[in-house]
């Protein structure tokens, strides 16, 4: 079914071939001048240049054309050959009671890479908002009718279990693990979440001013790497252990992955990897290490060269990488991957992605996107820390923002108090983090995101929870609506002309990987929403084709809504 502004589109294409004019490309915005129209088209101006006419000629002719339809009503010209057009009642109501929402199977592959949560390190500020907006992508991909697979990319493979691992070593030096020897079943030791914890920080900042300690760290890094076999069998309790604890942690966030694979994964592809881009003759040997160029001429700041393997033989974060890619290209061949990752690993990316396409591990079928965010700070500016300055850990922040919402939390509301506290407590945090653009760093300010007025995830909850009520007390009292039948009541046709845009607000989000759009469109409906709401009598209107015209447009507001939260992982509680 063709979407609202495509209809209008169409329209104005037919009308200008009707009189003899290009329809190539006609794009129809909503009016800047609403006191000229709903709708305007500035195409004519192009035009003019194209067959040397006066512009206003042309237009004078492709007004009369569209007065003619019915679909439009005051289509008028302003200045050098401006369109100005607005929709007639008949086509707004066959509008509502007949758009799709939907869209068609699309045959084409996103793959999904956000979330990067890092195993034995408990999730921290720093990965709330891969999740939050790699959630929301994935969602909105697939609502547009796209395939998506979506991975977690566990950072599980680097120094940090280099220390975990270094530390229960120092602490359990009888476990059979440490011994190289050893090749007997090992026991199944008690490695509890909590433990991780505790071992993770300890280990951390004993390594910052111990050598020693940062070597052993090192060498049991290494270790890991080499697989060796009971250095290996711990780190898989580990990581049993720990992705538990991580899934759980996603799942707060209504965040899932089809995959959780990791960095380690990579690994089994290390090597094949590495023949394959010798092949390809593009790796060099610099000062002992193996790396791969990357910068072109065209660069403005120098891009400097992928390091692949370092010069004591170890691999890197981009090593693991490229390994990555490869292995997705190999098994999934996605049409598009796009990366969650805070902005401050652009760099990363950009060898990454170079070093894919040189190396041909990519070809042009194959698009890369790196949609980097930026950092989410205390309500100061600064590095969000605990009260103790430590690392904010997510499930603080939750906890935290929870116990905020419990406080605002009507005290009518006595069942359910802490699941209508948690959901709210969600939509808080995503609506905040997706209402900025994506790449800006913004403040976390308790308060005002908590608020129910302004732009807030409880506002936008509390407009559509009214929504809800509404439709439950007119079923309760049972009035019937299925249709809009006349276009009346005070905010109705701003409310219709909001949801024409439905479409337009979609694939803005996805071309430009822009949350924002949809965090914005949603203000839009609310507002508009509780305009109508407020203005109009709706259950004790006594002229009844008005009264279930305002239910349905309700009822449709209401699905829209839920659409867009649906996409933005949010949940609308039962009440609030
Ligand atoms: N684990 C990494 C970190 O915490 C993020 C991983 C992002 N994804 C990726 N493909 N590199 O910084």
């Amino acid at each position: 079914m063709q979407k609202f502004y495509q209809i209008m589109e169409e329209k104005i294409k037919n009308s200008l071939s009707s009189i003899g004019y290009s329809d190539e490309f006609v794009i129809i915005t909503s009016s800047n001048r609403p006191d000229l129209g709903e709708f305007q088209y500035n195409g004519v101006m192009n035009l003019a240049k194209i067959y040397h006419q006066n512009p206003r000629d042309i237009a004078d002719k492709l007004v009369s054309v569209l007065e003619k339809d019915s679909f439009f009503k005051n289509v008028n010209m302003a200045g050098p050959g401006f369109i100005n057009l607005s929709i007639s009642d008949e086509a707004l109501i066959n509008f509502i009671n007949h758009n799709d929402y939907s869209y068609e199977a699309k045959n084409k592959l996103i793959f999904l890479d956000y979330g990067g949560a890092n195993v034995a390190k408990p999730l921290h500020v720093g990965h709330l908002r891969s999740a939050n907006i790699g959630e929301a992508l994935k969602r909105l991909c697939e609502y547009l009718g796209y395939k998506t697979i979506s991975d977690a990319h566990l950072g599980d493979w680097g120094r940090p279990l280099g220390l975990v691992i270094y530390e229960l070593s120092l602490r359990n030096p009888d476990w059979k693990f440490f011994d190289k020897d050893y090749k007997g079943e090992y026991e199944r030791v008690s490695i509890t979440p909590e433990l991780l914890k505790e071992v993770y920080p300890y280990a951390s900042s004993k390594a910052k001013d111990d050598e020693d300690y940062l070597n052993g760290a090192r060498e049991m890094t290494k270790r890991l790497q080499q697989r060796e076999r009971g250095i290996f069998a711990l780190w898989q309790i580990i990581m049993e252990v720990s992705k538990n604890d991580i899934k759980n942690a996603y799942d707060r966030l209504n965040t899932h992955f089809d995959l959780y694979k990791g960095e380690s994964d990579a690994d089994e592809y290390t090597s094949e990897l590495l023949d394959y881009l010798n092949k390809q003759n593009v790796v060099i040997e610099s000062e002992g290490a193996k790396v791969i160029p990357v910068s072109k001429d065209t660069d403005k700041l120098e891009i400097p060269p992928m390091l692949l393997i370092k010069s004591d033989g170890g691999i890197l974060y981009s090593t693991t990488e490229l390994a990555t890619l490869y292995e997705r290209i190999k098994n999934y061949n996605p049409d598009e991957i796009w990366y969650v990752v805070d902005k401050r690993q652009e760099l990363h990316f950009t060898q990454v992605f170079r070093a894919a396409q040189k190396s041909k591990i990519i070809d042009d079928n194959h698009k890369l996107e790196f949609i980097g965010f930026g950092t989410m700070n205390g309500k100061d500016g600064k590095p969000f820390k605990t009260r103790d300055g430590g690392v904010m850990e997510l499930t603080t922040l939750l906890e935290d923002v929870k116990g905020e919402c419990l406080k605002r939390l009507n005290e009518s509301i006595k069942d359910n108090r802490d699941n209508i506290a948690e959901d709210i407590m969600l939509s808080t945090i995503k609506y905040a983090d997706m209402l900025p653009n994506t790449e800006t760093d913004y403040n976390f300010d308790l308060e005002k995101f908590c608020s129910l007025e302004g732009k807030t995830g409880p506002y936008i909850l509390y407009s559509t929870i009214r929504m809800k009520s509404l439709l439950k007390k007119a079923e309760e009292q049972n009035l019937k609506y299925d249709s809009l039948k006349v276009l009346r009541g005070s905010f109705v046709r701003d409310l219709i002309l909001t949801l024409t845009n439905f479409d337009n607000v979609l694939m803005s989000a996805f071309n430009n990987k822009s949350l924002n759009d949809i965090t914005d469109y949603l203000y839009k409906i609310a507002t508009t929403f509780n305009r109508f709401y407020t203005e109009n009598i709706i259950l004790s209107e006594s002229d009844e084709d008005l009264r279930s015209s305002w239910l349905y447009l309700t009822s449709i507001v209401y699905k829209v809504n839920n659409i867009l939260l649906n996409i933005l992982a949010i949940n609308v509680p039962e009440r609030m």
